[in-house]
This record gives C-alpha cells, sequence and structure tokens, in this order.
C-alpha cells in the first residue's frame, strides 16, 4: 500500500450515507468503523475489535456505545470496551480493551476523517465547497469504483488534451483540440487551472437550456491533496454551472472508489436529476475505459517510461504539490 499519506483528511463516505447502522469503510488498505451515537453525532474507530480483530460494521448501535457483532463488546465514542458479556460481573476490563479513535468531521456532504497524526488534523485544511447547500444549486450524488490507484483517477480529471477523444459525445471535435497557454495555480494543498473549451455538445437536457451558439464554454480544473478533483463547467449562457466535487478514496494500491456530488444552479428540479447524473455516469465510464488500461500503481511511479508534454502541466503540478507535501509517498518528479 503507498506509505506516507495518512496526514490528510479523507472524504469517505455521504454525510447522508451514515445513518442508524455502523459503516465500515477501507482507506489506504485499513478498515475504519463509521458510527452515529444517539444524539447523530459521527464517530470515527479502527474497524478491528480489540478482542479478535472482526468488523463492526454488522454490529449495532446502544445509545452512545457501539456493539461487537462476534461476542457482544460494547465500545464507547472513545475506544473504550465498557462491556464483556462473557466475563462474569465485577470482573475488570483489560486496558488493552479499546479501539483506536480518529478525528472525524461532517463537512462539505461528506465524513471526512484522519487517518495520520491526530495532533495535526487541526492544521490540515478540507478542502471547500461553497456551493453546497445555497438557494439555486441543486444537487446529486453517487459512487464510483475503479481498478486503479487512486492518483490515475485523480490526474484524469486534471487532465485537459483528453476531452475531446474520451468524451467525445459530449466535448467532440477531434480535430481542434489544442490546449493552448495553460495558467497554472499552486498553492498549498491544490492545483488548478481555467481554461476555455470548444462549447460542448448539448446534450441531453442541455439541448433545451443553452444556446447553440456559443463562443466557448469554459471549465476549473481543481486537484486538492492528495485525493479531490472539483471540475467547475460554466456553459457560457446565464452563468449556467455545474461543479463536480469528487473524492477518489484510496481503498488498496488497485482500488479506488469515488464518492461524488454534482451541484447545477439551472434546472434545479427533482426530474432533472436523472439527467445530471447520466451524464456523470456516463463520464466516468468513458474515462474507465482508458484509465484502467494504464499501468498499475501510482502514476508517479511510472513517469520515468511517460512523455508528459505542455498540455499535461496540470498533471505535473500535481505530482509536484504532492511529492512536496508527503516526500515519503511521491519522489519529487523532474522538472
Ligand atoms: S471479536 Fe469482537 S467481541 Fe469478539
Ligand atoms: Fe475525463
Amino acid at each position: 500500500m503507498t506509505q506516507g499519506l495518512e496526514n490528510f483528511w479523507y472524504a469517505v463516505e455521504h454525510a447522508h450515507g451514515l445513518r442508524d447502522q455502523p459503516l465500515s469503510v477501507t482507506l489506504l488498505g485499513r478498515r475504519y468503523l463509521l458510527f452515529r451515537d444517539a444524539s447523530g453525532q459521527a464517530h470515527a474507530l479502527a474497524d478491528y475489535c480489540a478482542h479478535r480483530g472482526a468488523s463492526l460494521a454488522r454490529g449495532w448501535v446502544e445509545g452512545s456505545c457501539v456493539r461487537c457483532p462476534y461476542h457482544g463488546w460494547s465500545y464507547d465514542t472513545d475506544g473504550h470496551c465498557v462491556r464483556i458479556p462473557a466475563d462474569p460481573p465485577g470482573t475488570a476490563i483489560p486496558a488493552l480493551a479499546r479501539m483506536a479513535t480518529f478525528p472525524i468531521r461532517e463537512q462539505s456532504g461528506f465524513l471526512w476523517i484522519f487517518p495520520g497524526e491526530a495532533g495535526r488534523a487541526s492544521e490540515v485544511p478540507i478542502p471547500p465547497f461553497p456551493e453546497l447547500g445555497q438557494p439555486g444549486w441543486r444537487a446529486v450524488s453517487g459512487s464510483y469504483t475503479w481498478n486503479a490507484h487512486f492518483s490515475r483517477v485523480v490526474e484524469s480529471a486534471l487532465d485537459t488534451s483528453h476531452a475531446p477523444f474520451v468524451h467525445r459525445p459530449f466535448f467532440g471535435n477531434r480535430e481542434d483540440a489544442s490546449v493552448e497557454g495553460l495558467e497554472i495555480v499552486s498553492e498549498p494543498g491544490l492545483v488548478s487551472t481555467h481554461h476555455k473549451l470548444k462549447p460542448p455538445a448539448r446534450v441531453g437536457l442541455l439541448k433545451y437550456i443553452v444556446k447553440r451558439k456559443r463562443s466557448h464554454s469554459s471549465s476549473t480544473l481543481t486537484g486538492y491533496l492528495p485525493n479531490v478533483n472539483r471540475i467547475a463547467l460554466d456553459f457560457n449562457w446565464k452563468g449556467y454551472q455545474y461543479i463536480y466535487f469528487a473524492s477518489n478514496i484510496p481503498v488498496g494500491d488497485h482500488t479506488t472508489l469515488t464518492k461524488w456530488i454534482g451541484v447545477r444552479n439551472f434546472l434545479p428540479y427533482g426530474w432533472a436529476d436523472g439527467n445530471s447524473i447520466r451524464n456523470t455516469v456516463d463520464t466516468y465510464e468513458e474515462d474507465k475505459a482508458v484509465v484502467e488500461t494504464q499501468p498499475p500503481g501510482p502514476s508517479w511511479s511510472t513517469q520515468g517510461d511517460e512523455l508528459l508534454l505542455a498540455s499535461d502541466q496540470l498533471i505535473l503540478a500535481y505530482r509536484r504539490a504532492l511529492a512536496r507535501a508527503c516526500p515519503s509517498a511521491a519522489p519529487v518528479p523532474a522538472p
């Protein structure tokens, strides 16, 4: 498993995805248990029971405690075992009967956990998603699984030259695919670029709401370290935008689980949600068809075999930023 990426916040589940039942998520090869106590507050524990290592995902919540489904041990929100049913009453509970706890926050529509050194969690920002929940913005969400390292998935959404080829139904013209003058913004924790596009084809409901003849549309592509993509598409028509925010969860070296939320400020009605979801999933299917053919493992591990050009600057900027933030995970790319 790629090491050295622990000191980040990871969005591991949609906030609405965690209800009464505890939930196990896998991040960087380790299981974490999420559960809500009686007041609705979310908690995160290492999902390995101190007794014999079972997952508590099929357990249950009792007040502010969570019970293991195997032998019924009960853990409080600090991870301490407070009850061992098989021990006669009055038996002391061993100090080692505890599960590690992790910082957890509910923000930007997701549940974020910090698997690294807890003392550093407050220094590390959670990527913002200011449009979510604002009046005039309608949200849809979903999940998508890839047989690929998360870095390949992140880079597919930082790739400024693939759209006319991979997303042909939407972005069309392969004869007019040049990418010019990319200006890269690189700040602590993020890389970004804004560029103009030929107006995308008006697929689905867009046919009815945006004008055919527009000089351009534009997209702002942002990568937040280490695994979040934000894509803001501006249709250059009445201010209409579709903004898409995705946490590409590094489950293991060969598996990535994307949890995404898309918001739009046009057609803010339930009947139009299916169209937004379909466009997102179709786009993923198109990306998956190429991303899963790339070499396995972290993208930076094969950089010596790649030929990154001017149109790939955002990808290089991402690798550099990641290498600076965690040199033990990703070596600094050559200039
Ligand atoms: S493994 Fe959890 S109580 Fe035994
Ligand atoms: Fe793509």
